[in-house]
């Protein structure tokens, strides 16, 4: 592996989020924004992943402290982006390699194009390699200024652009390779002299060029993967974008989703081959489906649902903390929660897991093959064994099932 780096820029104060929650931590189709840069840098392979933090860093550090090749870099007072990469000297000042620069708040980038910013690299051998994005309304974002051969002379930030320079549709999504050296040799000239008096990391590019080196900007990102999250509407136009990918890859691994548009699968989600998943279904969180599944309409899986092949959960079904082994049924108006449900079991119609008593939660289990009447309460901590059969309408605990109940019987 070539000696990379990646710096990723998240300590911004997000004043058009309105929000108090660090920007990088507003989820995006189930995970933290600042999770899917690290993913796509780890796809490329780099040595460290520099993170720059400043407004509420114990939150970020706190949520990815499992990260062990994350470097948590301080930036006291947000001065800009460049000054960001500057709170980096002390680590990388002497460092003699490749330094990618990306944006925390920048979900939608994939590992695809970071590889073609670094194959370029690789055969141009330029000192800095941005990737650029053409989009039909650009409003927002740095553009790419050209000259008339085509070759990049920099960037200018949407608010210091003349009116000619705001019709250019080629922006910056904020996707840098840098050789490090020269990096850091540009950032000690950049001055704050724009309108809003930051510390520009765009103005790096424009400065190595004026020094001698070689800067290239690849056409290389979709309009779709530029996407810079600054305010709420574009976290919600992230989320619509991240989950045509998630459904995209899962139909191409065999799971029928009947209706795209009106379905949401978490980023966790993992479905088995020829499952079908109707309208309305909502999966949220670490939740596994096994194959030949039948989930919906309007079903809600929560976390740590796991489903075995052949369950079929039908209409207003929510299952939460759950595993239901093969075959299992329910199709109509349930709530299993906390609870193990054997095989072939069957959930009729309204039953479900009383499964908080209004202090803790408790565990039901079910054996296999047991049947649970319709608007049955299973009231938890509760097991039952295989082969129990509930009669509708039961309500049925612990006591119930070891002394005298009319509730249940007892299948041979
Ligand atoms: C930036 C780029 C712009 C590009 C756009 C793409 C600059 C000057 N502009 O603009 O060319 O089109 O991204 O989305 O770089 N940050 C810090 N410390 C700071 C300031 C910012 O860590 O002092 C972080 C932010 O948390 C954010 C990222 O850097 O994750 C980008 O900052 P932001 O203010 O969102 O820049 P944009 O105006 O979107
Ligand atoms: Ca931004």
């Amino acid at each position: 592996m070539a000696d990379r780096v990646a710096i990723i820029l998240a300590a911004g104060i997000s004043k058009r989020m309105n929000t108090k929650l660090a920007k990088v931590l507003h989820e995006v189709c189930g995970r933290p924004m600042l999770w899917y840069v690290l993913d796509a840098c780890r796809g490329v392979g780099v040595d460290k992943i520099y993170v720059v933090v400043g407004y509420s860093a114990e939150h970020v550090e706190e949520r990815f402290k499992d990260a062990n090749d994350v470097v948590w870099v301080t930036q006291h007072e947000q001065k800009g982006t460049a000054n960001a990469v500057m709170c980096c000297r002390e680590y990388l000042q002497d460092f003699d390699g490749q330094t990618l620069i990306l944006c925390g708040d920048g979900p939608l980038i994939r590992t695809e194009t970071l590889r073609t910013l670094i194959d370029k690299g690789e055969s141009e051998k330029p000192a800095a390699t941005l990737a650029t994005a053409v989009l039909d309304d650009p409003a927002g974002y740095g553009r790419i200024i050209r000259d008339a051969y085509g070759n990049l002379q920099g960037i200018v930030e949407h608010s210091d652009c003349t009116d000619e320079q705001l019709k250019i549709r080629e922006v910056n999504p904020s996707y840098y390779l840098f050789d490090n050296k020269p990096l850091f040799e540009a950032l000690e000239k950049i001055e704050p002299d724009n309108v809003k008096g930051e510390y520009y990391l765009t103005d790096a590019l424009a400065l190595m060029i004026a020094s001698g080196h070689k800067v290239v900007a690849v056409t290389a990102v979709r309009p779709e993967e530029a996407m810079g999250v600054n305010s709420r509407a574009e976290l919600s136009e992230a989320g619509k974008i991240m989950q045509d990918r998630i459904q995209g890859r899962l139909m191409e691994n065999g799971v029928t989703i009947v209706d795209p548009p009106n379905t949401w699968i978490d980023a966790r989600a993992e479905i088995g081959q020829d499952t079908v998943i109707e309208p309305f279904t909502y999966i949220h969180g670490e939740v596994k489906i096994g194959g030949n599944c039948r989930v919906g309409p309007f079903a809600f899986l929560r976390s740590g649902t796991v489903l075995g092949d052949d369950v079929v959960l039908g209409v207003f079904t929510e299952v939460k903390n759950s595993s239901l082994a093969d075959g299992v049924r329910a199709r109509h108006h349930s709530y299993l929660g906390d609870a193990t449900v054997g095989k072939d079991v069957n959930v009729g119609a309204g039953s479900i897991t009383a499964n908080y008593d209004g202090k803790k939660i408790n565990r039901t289990e079910i054996g296999d093959a047991c049947y649970i009447g319709s608007g049955s309460v299973l009231i938890a901590p509760l097991t039952l064994e295989a082969g129990t059969h509930i009669n509708a309408g039961a309500v049925v605990s612990q006591d119930s099932i070891n002394g005298l109940c009319k509730d249940v019987d007892k299948k041979e």
